[in-house]
């Protein structure tokens, strides 16, 4: 009989609850990928009496820090920035495998978390904290290693695609678009990090550094969100056959032996068949150029609890493999 893999969940929302509820529907195949089963040991919440769909409520607990002391992996999905740093730095000094949804907390302080994983002999996997179900920072990374990464280009924000779509293909008023996109939940009660281009800008800094491993800060991006936009800019860039996107961009600039990272988040006016253009509501597109890959087109849906879950999942799955083999 092989060792279980315990599996401590550090949040129980939109991602953390699809992710209980598929390792409970789908145990056996996990099972047989990892070669060892995944034995989910807690799941830590703040309100421990709320009812969560599909999970068990003896697992929910408050106590993390004990939670992460138990475990062969912990995943983080449950966002911010202090307690999750701690929480994950714990587990890392446990010696334990992290997987991680949480592109702020990485786009602050991945580069130090990376060094502490490093330093115990651990991995520390994202790929959810980038367009959810998208595979591109194993692409970019990990696909592309053998390759020179050129420039990467996206529509990497679904909340603001929605707004943008609803404006330009349904004549809706950018303010008005905004309201509708609240409604029905595209964007968060504080809608600034979607709006402003934070969102954006935490994960062109999260390729940025995977592509071309340079120690990117938030603060290196040239970012402008779409709340200066006005309707007369939507106006004007359809009577010029445009349509206007927030576009997270990287490219590299400079000698070929010495090459700089240039990052942006702005809104721009692309010709109607520009592949970011075709974006439509939620959905994001990346393009990715190599020198010997040419372009890559990746597109999907970049939110959404069982779409996130798809790649923590991925992300754990690599990680318990890790424990089994070590
Ligand atoms: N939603 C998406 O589509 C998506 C896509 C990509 C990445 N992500 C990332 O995934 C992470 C989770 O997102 P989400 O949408 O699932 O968030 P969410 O729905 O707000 O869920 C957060 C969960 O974490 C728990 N939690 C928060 N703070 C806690 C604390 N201090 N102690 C214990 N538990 C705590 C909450 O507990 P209670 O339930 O008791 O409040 C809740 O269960 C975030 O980093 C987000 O950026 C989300």
């Amino acid at each position: 009989m092989t060792t279980p893999v315990r599996v401590a969940l550090l949040g129980a929302g939109t991602v953390g609850a699809a992710v209980a509820r598929r390792l409970v529907e789908r145990a056996d195949l996990y099972a047989a990928r990892v070669g060892s089963p995944l034995e989910l040991v807690g799941v830590a919440v703040r309100d421990t009496s709320r009812v969560r769909d599909g999970v068990d409520p003896a697992l929910l607990v408050q106590d993390a820090e004990a939670l992460v002391d138990q475990a062969d992996v912990v995943v983080e999905v449950m966002g911010g920035l202090d307690r999750a740093r701690e929480l994950i730095e714990r587990g890392i000094r446990n010696g334990a495998q992290v997987v991680t949804a949480n592109k702020q907390l990485l786009a602050h302080h991945g580069p130090a978390l990376e060094a502490l994983a490093a330093e115990a002999g651990v991995g520390l996997d994202y790929e959810a904290a980038v367009m959810a179900a998208i595979p591109v920072v194993a692409v970019v990374r990990d696909s592309l290693a053998g390759d020179v990464v050129t420039s990467i280009s996206g529509i990497v924000n679904g909340s603001t695609n929605f707004v943008l779509d609803l404006v330009a293909r349904k004549g809706v008023p950018f303010e008005e678009a905004v309201r509708l996109a609240g409604e029905l939940g595209f964007l968060e009660a504080d809608p600034t990090e979607d709006l402003e281009g934070l969102d954006a800008a935490a994960k062109i800094v999260l390729l940025a550094r995977a592509a071309w491993g340079a120690p990117l800060t938030l603060a290196d991006v040239q970012r402008r969100g779409i709340t200066g936009l006005t309707d007369e800019d939507f106006r004007t860039a359809s009577a010029n056959g445009k349509v206007i996107k927030l576009v997270a961009s990287a490219w590299t600039s400079g000698a070929q032996d010495a090459p700089r990272v240039e990052l942006a988040v702005r809104p721009v006016a692309l010709p109607q068949d520009d592949p970011l253009a075709q974006a439509r509501e939620g959905s994001n597109v990346l393009i990715v150029e190599a020198e010997s890959a040419g372009t890559l087109r990746l597109h999907g849906a970049g939110a959404g609890g069982d779409e996130t879950a798809s790649a923590v999942l991925g992300d754990l799955v690599r990680a318990a493999r890790r424990v089994t083999r070590a």
